[in-house]
């Protein structure tokens, strides 16, 4: 049983967790999103420094709230890819910190990993291989976990992730920030096929589509024309088109990520992100897996978004594995999943 403390900075929350393996002892969460409101997306150096700020507190709540010492944990994590490099540097900077003044082995953790590691939080009997679809503000990917530490990037966007998506959609709705939300509730009130809008289809160059990545700007691009249009005409009809561009995302969602598991003969989608709360996708993924025969794990919301108890969760599954991470181990804003290992030294 390993105890972990673990950091997560990777963009606009400071989250620091106590997990021992797949049980979370405690987890805070710092969410920056009022400060980046006005500026409509992340500002990256006002992030760091807001991590800077807040990042001891958090520690200190972690382990008050877990009523653990310091003897009491066997390593310190931290996320250290991918990210903004500022944010990233603030977090490993502290682990490292407090594993050289406490002792104690040092683990730097891949933030998607992370991810996939929440659906073992929310079911801890989960076991691979399975197909993990993350969707954030930051990513859009099907990733093939086919082992421990062992992963295939089957499908990715191609430009905007689907959470950012959604977030310059309702700017140019002039909805507010962060837009996934504000379009969800706005969609329960519009008709879904009202609009038609582009699915956002990658061509192959031998003819025929990608089967399984996704393209969101076009989407984005279409709903503009439609909005320039409209205004043109008079009064917007905002919630229609919120109920159709979500309807459009969720299906092409659901469409090419139950391909993809039932093309690796795979029974079971874990989902994680901050899009996993979108009411679309969950109804189309739900109804699409029960006509396969497929499980669909929905982890909770508060380990879907970015939080520290994912990060805790892959760290100890590392350590148990006689993983640990060099303390020259450097932040980088991009790493492909299936490198992950490359971030451990084996006992
Ligand atoms: O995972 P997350 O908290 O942060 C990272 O990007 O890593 O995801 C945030 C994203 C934002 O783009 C937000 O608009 C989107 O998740 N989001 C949603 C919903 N709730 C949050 N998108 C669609 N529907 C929602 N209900
Ligand atoms: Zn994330």
């Amino acid at each position: 049983m390993a105890t972990i403390l673990a950091i997560e900075t990777s963009c606009d929350e400071t989250a620091v967790a106590i997990v021992k393996n797949r049980q979370v002892l405690s987890s805070i969460v710092s969410s920056q999103i009022e400060l980046h409101r006005i500026y409509g997306g992340v500002v990256p150096e006002l992030a760091s420094r807001q991590h800077l700020e807040i990042i001891n507190p958090c520690i200190a709540q972690a382990i008050s709230e877990a009523q653990i010492d310091w003897q009491q944990i066997d390593a310190i994590a931290a996320t250290c890819t991918p990210g903004l490099v500022g944010a990233l540097l603030v977090g490993v900077a502290a682990a490292k910190t407090l594993a050289m003044i406490h002792n104690k082995p040092f683990l730097g953790v891949h933030h998607l990993e992370g991810h996939i590691y929440a659906s073992y939080l929310a079911q801890p009997e989960l076991q691979p291989p399975f197909l993990c679809l993350l969707v954030s503000g930051g990513h859009t990917s099907s990733i093939y976990v086919k082992d421990y530490g062992e992963y295939k990037l089957l499908g990715a966007t191609r430009d905007d992730a689907a959470g950012e998506a959604f977030d310059k959609v309702a700017r140019l709705l002039n909805l507010g920030y962060p837009g996934g939300p504000i379009i969800d509730r706005l969609a329960e009130q519009g008709n879904p096929r009202a609009y038609q809008l582009p699915e956002g289809r990658i061509s192959l160059p031998e003819g025929g589509y990608h089967p399984y990545d996704f393209s969101f700007s076009g989407m984005k691009t279409a709903v503009l024309r439609l909005v320039e249009k409209l205004e043109s005409q008079g009064e917007i009809p905002v919630a229609d088109i919120a109920a159709s561009f979500q309807d459009t995302v969720a299906r092409v969602l659901t469409r090419r990520s139950i391909k993809c598991a039932l093309d690796h003969n795979l029974n079971t989608i874990a989902i994680g992100g901050g899009v996993a709360a979108n009411s679309g996708l969950r109804k189309y993924l739900q109804q699409a897996a029960e006509k396969h025969d497929l499980q669909v794990c929905f982890p909770p919301m508060k380990f879907c978004t970015d939080n520290a108890a994912m990060i805790g969760c892959a760290a100890a599954e590392h350590f148990n594995l006689g993983h640990t991470s060099s303390l020259n181990l450097n932040v980088q804003s991009r790493m492909a999943i299936e490198k992950v290992m490359q971030l451990y030294q084996y006992a």
